[in-house]
């Protein structure tokens, strides 16, 4: 006994703690944290404006069978949305709120089960799927103040059960139910982004490949305090091509970097889902759709949840600007890539762009 006891506290010591649990013990905000003068991204403000002009598409009217004024109007939406924020939010778009809300709250249960329940899914050493903290791959990393589970959906053979949480009991049959309707919204709107482009439909979801990526990740922002010197989640794009992102309904806290120069705050709409492009969108749109730079703040009296479900083409697939988009006055823009992921990771730890280092 004394022995499995030591190696537990050895175990322990050797982990990172977890920022809620620092948060629940009132600990100091480690040097590790901070984030200031570490990354080189827009402005420094506490409180910025919120993004009232956010674009809101109507997926009902989007894909109208009744009105082809209603689609042809919100098509042009989606394509200035995309051209002018890389973000958006979607309404109407037909996921039962009692579902979101489940979602929501199991979400919230997980987060607060006890650490060693919480750790049977731990994330592997050499994996990403499980719950964890930021991961600290480069020794001049400014970690995260978050925890999050991350859970790889698709390709269905990639799936490790191992870390999809039983507990709370209906976790993952939830999960399931709130991914597949979401890989369904997705896909419609994939096409749509390619016609608004004057594109044939597939355009997009053909570079993907048979085996695109469908991740979860479930982000737990606890409290913490000292919000001037730390960020949830630090500046940003997504490597994704799209990400779809169930925001906590009550806490605002994503906040995007708008002409590389301003942030806004996201304002919550109830039940809305904030969906925005990725770098592998901008690339394959040749710059027409731009991968947006995001953070996310924290605060020191209410602790946030979120889940985005992050979309990728298949790693081994070509991705590069589409060839209709690349003419004389449009010259292409990025370099073609295979498997972003691993480079995308290295400069995202060290607070740099990723797509800077794909650019012509
Ligand atoms: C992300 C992300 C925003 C949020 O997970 O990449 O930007 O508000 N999340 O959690
Ligand atoms: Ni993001």
């Amino acid at each position: 006994m004394a022995a499995v006891a030591a190696t537990t506290a050895a175990a322990k010591e050797a982990r990172q703690k977890h920022a809620q649990e620092m948060a629940e013990n009132g600990d100091e905000v480690p040097q590790g944290y901070v984030w200031k003068d570490k990354i080189r991204y827009g402005p420094i403000e506490l409180s910025p404006p919120l993004a009232e002009e956010l674009p809101i598409i109507d997926l009902s009217r989007l894909f109208s069978a009744s009105s082809a004024i209603d689609a042809a109007e919100e098509l042009a939406n989606l394509r200035s949305a995309l051209r002018i924020w890389g973000c958006f939010q979607v309404i109407n778009h037909g996921i039962d709120i009692s579902l979101l809300e489940n979602m929501r709250q199991l979400s919230r249960e997980f987060f607060h089960l006890p650490m060693d329940e919480k750790l049977k899914y731990a994330r592997g050493a050499d994996g990403i799927d499980g719950y964890g903290t930021d991961p600290k791959l480069h020794v001049n990393q400014p970690l995260d103040w978050t925890d999050r589970l991350y859970l790889t959906i698709k390709p269905d053979d990639l799936r490790n059960l191992q870390y999809w949480p039983e507990n709370p009991i209906s976790f993952r049959d939830v999960l399931n139910k709130y991914t597949d309707l979401v890989v369904k919204i997705h896909d419609e709107l994939l096409k749509a982004m390619a016609r608004s482009l004057n594109l044939p439909e597939n355009r997009f979801l053909k570079q993907y490949g048979e085996n695109s990526s469908v991740i979860a990740r479930f982000n737990y922002y606890p409290t913490c305090t000292r919000p001037d010197l730390v960020l949830g989640l630090k500046p940003h794009s997504d490597g994704s091509a799209l990400t779809f992102l169930l925001q906590d309904n009550e806490v605002k806290g994503l906040q995007l970097l708008k002409d590389d120069k301003n942030w806004f705050d996201v304002p919550i709409i109830p039940n809305a889902l904030v969906v925005n492009a990725g770098d592998q969108l901008e690339i394959m749109s040749n710059g027409e759709f731009k991968s947006i730079v995001h953070k996310v703040t924290t605060n020191s009296e209410k602790e946030r949840n979120t889940l985005g479900i992050f979309f990728s083409p298949d790693a081994a697939m070509e991705i590069g600007p589409v060839e209709e988009l690349v003419d004389a006055t449009r010259p292409k823009l990025f370099k073609t890539i295979t498997n972003y992921a691993p480079t995308y990771f290295h400069y995202f730890q060290l607070g740099q762009r990723p797509l800077d280092m794909l650019r012509l």
